[in-house]
């Protein structure tokens, strides 16, 4: 054996001797750099072949190709083992429990001020009303003037409002403005139409008032509508809304768009008429304010007081809901807590 194939012979053990040290994929191409890269000693000797004596040179080449091939089979060997190992590795650190139970998914449900709201809609649709949606965002003569409530008339004070930095446009503080809107758009049609929305207020936050609110505003508007088709319309949705035998009753009141102006109570339907707290001893729940339309907010509106008249009428979805479900507090409806909505 030459001296040059005995090197090659050490190189080969040397080399997969320190193969078996190899754990990592980042080792392993370190290891194959140093024995079967350009400058390995197998690659080394295959360079020098040609300084070689001549009769030195097929045995040297025979034997540097011998290791090579020892070498690159070695190399796959451990490249294949590394590959396995990383698998496995992966796999346990990833392995799911499929007998582990499942997570349910939870189910939403509809706001309990939105199934009020809802219920609502429904009785007025079933009643042969259209829905008539107007902005939340108004201008003060839509808000007011066109209502019958003249700029620095001191019945504008019955509403505590929100004003915007742009001069005359505020944040509704009633449906009513949308009266304006669908008179406007349909006259000099006759008109049957509830218009529900989101109202604000600038008002304290107490346990019964919150700065916003969902009204339900009502308008009929036509020829020869008296204030017998009014009370008769809102008895009828109150048999509907709080069943056949609630009693009602209408009392006057004052609002600058109706001419004459009432409020209608509901018995209480959580003592029966009897008087307990949420009726606060009366027997009596008031809920909501109606009237005949007045002329110069028909005229406003676009239709002729002497030819058509109207009767309208507003209420708060929040405060029945409220006594509805016996919340105590009306600032749970927009807290958005999950353990006071799943209770609806
Ligand atoms: N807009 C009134 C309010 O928010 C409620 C109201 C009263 C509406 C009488 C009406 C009505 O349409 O006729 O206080």
């Amino acid at each position: 054996m030459t001296d040059r194939e005995a090197q090659l012979e050490q190189e080969k053990i040397a080399a997969l001797t320190a193969l078996e040290e190899v754990v990592s994929t980042e080792a392993l191409e370190a290891w194959r750099v140093a024995h079967l890269g350009k400058s390995s000693p197998v690659m080394q000797a295959f360079s020098d072949l040609g300084k070689l004596p001549a009769e030195e040179r097929p045995l040297v080449g025979r034997a540097a190709n011998a290791v090579k091939q020892a070498l690159e089979s070695a190399y796959a060997v451990k490249s294949e083992q590394l590959r396995q190992a990383e698998l496995e590795r992966v796999l346990a650190s990833e392995r799911i429990d499929v007998t582990l139970p499942g997570r349910a998914v939870q189910r939403g449900r509809l706001h309990p001020l939105n199934q009020t709201l809802r219920e609502v809609c429904q009785i007025f649709r079933d009643m042969g009303f259209q829905i008539y949606r107007s902005p939340e965002v108004e201008t003060d003569d839509f808000n007011f003037t066109y209502l019958n409530i003249p700029p620095y008339h001191p019945a504008r004070d019955m509403w505590d409002t929100f004003y915007t930095d742009k001069d005359g446009v505020l944040l509704r503080t009633h449906t009513s403005p949308g009266q304006i809107h669908i008179m406007r758009e349909r006259a000099p049609e006759h008109i049957r139409a509830i218009l529900p929305g989101t109202t604000m207020r600038y008002e304290q936050l107490t346990a019964r008032s919150e700065i916003e609110f969902i009204q339900v505003e009502v308008l009929v508007v036509g020829k020869g509508i008296t204030f017998a088709d009014m009370k008769g319309t809102l008895i009828d949705f109150a048999a509907r809304a709080f069943g056949k035998d609630a009693r009602t009753r209408l009392r006057p009141s004052y609002f600058p768009f109706t001419e004459p102006s009432a409020e209608m109570d509901v018995e209480c339907f959580v003592c029966g008429g009897e008087g307990c707290n949420v009726c606060k001893g009366t027997g009596w729940l008031e809920i909501l304010g109606c009237g005949m339309v007045h002329p110069t907010v028909l005229e406003y509106g676009g239709y002729d007081p002497q030819e058509f008249s109207g009767f309208a009428a507003g209420m708060g979805i929040d405060r029945s809901t409220l006594m509805r479900y016996r919340v105590d507090d009306i600032r749970h409806f927009r807290n958005n807590d999950i353990r006071f909505l799943e209770q609806f």
